[in-house]
């Protein structure tokens, strides 16, 4: 087993698909760690109080805000981030749609949302734009007023189901 210095515990984390095996300090969050040692960026360090919604990242399954998950507590969990969306260098329907529908404008809020609707749709694939609004509640955008951000994930959902 391997010996740790008395404040670090060794987690280990699926990534976008990729395990990931880390020494982290206890009081380290899931946003530090994406961050800082595993280089993604794409997820974004606002409030890191919870109030904005930047850092979203799916964890097994549910939009959570990274900087308010300890890393210990994501141990075995399988997390996916902004820079797991695309596949083989094409963009996943719902950052094309953001897209095509004007819901990127300075781009910071962009990555949380496009998890919070992420997570959405996986649970719910015909969301009415109620349940939209609902998922990006925690969302802050001083861009776009919200609108254009609902209509992409509409549109990503309604291509999904006709195709
Ligand atoms: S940085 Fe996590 S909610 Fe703002
Ligand atoms: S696009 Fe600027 S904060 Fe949303």
């Amino acid at each position: 087993m391997k010996q740790l210095p008395e404040d670090l515990v060794s987690i280990r984390l699926t990534v976008n698909g990729v395990v990931r095996s880390l020494d982290v300090h206890p009081g380290e969050t899931l946003l530090e760690v994406l961050r800082g040692r595993l280089r993604l960026t794409g997820t974004k360090r606002g409030c890191e109080v919870g109030e904005c919604g930047a850092c979203t990242v799916v964890l097994d399954g549910r939009a959570v805000n990274s900087c308010l998950v300890l890393a210990v507590q994501a141990d075995g969990a399988e997390v996916l981030t902004v820079e797991g969306l695309a596949r083989e260098g094409a963009l996943h329907p719902l950052q094309r749609a953001f897209l095509e529908h004007g819901a990127v404008q300075c781009g910071f809020c962009t990555p949380g949302m496009l998890m919070s609707a992420h997570a959405l749709l996986a649970q719910d694939p015909s969301p009415t734009p109620d349940a939209v609004r609902r998922a990006i509640a925690g969302n802050l955008c001083r861009c776009t007023g919200y609108q254009a951000i609902v209509d992409a994930v509409l549109a990503a959902a309604g291509e999904a189901n006709s195709s």
